[in-house]
């Protein structure tokens, strides 16, 4: 038997940093985000003699594929008969969460070749335990992850919008999302700040987004992330994602915004550097970020799928 599961990324307009429940993985915060139809995951299970995890055509370490196995024992009690195979269209661990396209489509994928069918509830909070973002890709559009922990979508006029992402660093982070964000509970004197402020642009956003008030997104997206930034900066020892040249990419998409090229920045866990602009400008965009010397760019449109079955045999 042989399931091929697709997903796609999401990157968060509000974002997650901080977990409530480091065992079910329940954040402190509500957080927002849409899926993206670029930096896809492929994943096939199929049945086999042993098990065996291959991340982008190489064999997996054995710290993958330890996580892989604990995490398909929430689907079947016999992970020793499946092989795994899972491919990213994009740089892994970069901060361009590769673990939320990863997880949400071996979450799918194993729901089905177990044949669990487990209910959303369920697969949520299964998928959480890979990555709690991964929860956000399970679905299409804009997505809202809630502190109490459900997931609901929100439906929103987001069909123009545009994602241009700006590769600063292709390599793997020095830091891991799950590190920083623990050290950053633990030690940050901002962090209690950082909640209160994620839970109100939370509800800020949802009606903006609602509204289709593109300039109010961009506000609250930016000084959301910069919040997020700004809060890990100040844990012991500073967890610094930012490297120059993403500072320099924040100067310039300030400055073509304020001269009509409707624009905003967002940022993850990591120095590369995400814009979110609308169909009306992304050409004009793409085309002065590459006279700036920004030249890896990556460009996306909303995707209103999530995480789905793409085929079995
Ligand atoms: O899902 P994790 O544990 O990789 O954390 C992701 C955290 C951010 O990408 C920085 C923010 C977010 O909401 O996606």
């Amino acid at each position: 038997m042989f399931v091929k599961a697709t997903s796609f990324a999401n990157f968060a307009l509000v974002k997650y940093w901080g977990k409530q429940d480091k065992e079910k993985i329940i954040p402190y915060n509500d957080s927002i985000s849409i899926t993206w139809d670029i930096f896809k995951t492929y994943t096939i299970l199929e049945t086999s003699s042993r098990f065996s995890f291959t991340l982008n055509n190489q064999r997996a370490s054995t710290k993958e594929s330890e996580k892989v196995k604990a995490f398909l024992r929430h689907f079947t009690d016999d992970v020793e008969r499946v092989r795994v195979m899972s491919q990213n269209t994009f740089p892994t661990a970069a901060g361009l969460a590769s673990s939320a396209s990863a997880f949400s489509a071996l979450a799918k994928a194993a729901n089905h070749f177990f044949g669990c069918n487990y209910d959303s509830t369920t697969l949520e909070a299964i998928t959480r335990k890979g990555s709690g973002s991964a929860v956000r890709s399970l679905y299409g559009g804009v997505v809202r992850w809630q502190r109490d922990g459900r997931v609901r979508t929100i439906d929103a006029p987001i069909e123009d919008y545009r994602l241009v992402v700006i590769m600063i660093d292709e390599n793997k982070k020095a830091i891991s999302s799950r590190d920083a964000m623990e050290r950053t509970v633990a030690t940050s004197p901002f962090f209690n700040a950082w909640v209160d402020q994620a839970n109100t642009d939370a509800n800020k956003m949802e009606h903006a987004l609602k509204d289709g008030d593109f300039t109010q997104i961009g506000q609250i997206a930016t000084q959301n992330a910069m919040t997020m930034h700004a809060t890990m900066l100040a844990a012991t020892p500073p967890i610094l994602y930012l490297k120059d040249k993403s500072m320099e990419a924040l100067a310039l998409i300030t400055e073509l915004n304020n001269e009509g090229i409707e624009c905003f920045y967002t940022l993850d866990a990591g120095s590369n550097v995400k814009v979110i602009t609308t169909k009306t400008h992304v050409e004009t965009l793409v085309k002065r970020l590459k006279s700036h010397q920004f030249t890896k760019l990556y460009q996306g449109k909303p995707s209103f799928k999530g995480a789905f079955i793409s085929d079995e045999g």
